[in-house]
């Protein structure tokens, strides 16, 4: 697939809009979450880690009412949910619901991971959704859970220069070793969490009806080819070795082509190799 051109930031901005809005963030301490509150930070930001609202539980009464909610706080690990699917939907669900319950309009995020990857080819938001997880499950429950006034964000394979993420993994097995193996037969879109990020505010701040939206980098690649380019872009000298699948054994099943793309007007964000690019120059600044 061709390398799309960003058109981030070039239609009408949203005329109701409120100028200064009390945006609420869950999750803040994740790595969209760290992004969120930062591509927000002209506005009046809440941002709540988990510290500050376990979202299994309901909503805190000494907190106030937003303007917007950005719902990032999710059971994410993948493998683990399938040990616990209950406690996955007691946060990816009750804990989506909960949110939803602070009445102000809601950006609830889900993921690739709700399609079973058996139409091989990209998947746009009027495609039925089968996951094969219990994560992919929970989040496609948590969908519903966002209730009426919602804008449910579907993106895939989320990196960015904080928390636990595929490309911070790399980094640190490409300085230890001559060679790792990565998955070669699963296809998505790796998506840098300060495209995603400025994607939303451009969702929220335009005149687009509530409901279900892919934002996706541009372009695809499997596991193994982003290892690859992390590597050239990164300077390592590692060797990645292609293995499938089943050879790498992970515990919950994946799609094996999870591409998000839009059949609506949704914001189009920047290839994946940019979003690699632009990472690591904010890691190296950070260094
Ligand atoms: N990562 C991906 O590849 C990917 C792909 C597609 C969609 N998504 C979706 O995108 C959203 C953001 O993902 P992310 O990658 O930023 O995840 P992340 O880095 O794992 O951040 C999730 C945050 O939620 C918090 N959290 C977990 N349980 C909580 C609870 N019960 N109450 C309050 N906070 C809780 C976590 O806190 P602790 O650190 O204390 O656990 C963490 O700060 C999620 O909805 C995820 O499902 C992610």
């Amino acid at each position: 697939m061709g390398r799309a051109h960003a058109r981030m930031g070039t239609r009408t901005p949203n005329p109701h809009r409120v100028s200064r809005r009390r945006v609420l963030i869950t999750g803040a301490g994740g790595q969209l979450g760290v992004a969120l509150s930062a591509a927000f930070a002209a506005d009046d930001v809440r941002a709540l880690r988990r510290d500050d609202w376990d979202v299994r539980f309901p909503v805190p009464e000494a907190l106030a009412r937003p303007d917007l909610v950005l719902h990032t706080a999710a059971w994410t690990d993948v493998d683990g949910a399938e040990d616990d699917p209950q406690g996955a939907a007691e946060v990816n669900v009750g804990g989506t619901a909960h949110a939803a319950e602070l009445g102000a309009p809601i950006v609830a995020y889900s993921s690739d991971y709700v399609f079973d990857g058996s139409k091989g080819a990209p998947y746009v938001e009027s495609d039925s959704p089968r996951p094969l997880s219990a994560y992919g499950r929970s989040k496609l429950h948590g969908e519903a859970a966002a209730g009426a006034r919602a804008w449910v964000v579907r993106s895939s394979w989320l990196f960015g220069p904080t928390g636990h993420n595929f490309l911070r993994t790399m980094l640190r097995l490409g300085a230890e070793r001559d060679e790792v193996a990565v998955v070669a037969d699963q296809r998505g879109c790796p998506t840098y969490v300060g495209h995603l990020a400025a994607a939303t505010r451009e969702l929220v701040d335009e005149v687009v009806p509530f409901g279900v939206w892919h934002l996706a980098a541009a372009g695809d690649c499997t596991w193994a080819d982003f290892a690859e380019a992390i590597f050239e872009e990164a300077g390592l000298d590692c060797r990645v070795r292609r293995i499938t699948t089943a050879e790498f054994g992970a515990r919950a099943p994946r799609p094996a082509v999870s591409i998000l793309r839009s059949d609506k007007a949704a914001p189009e964000l920047p290839h994946w190799r940019d979003g690699l690019v632009e990472c690591l120059a904010v890691l190296e600044r950070h260094r």
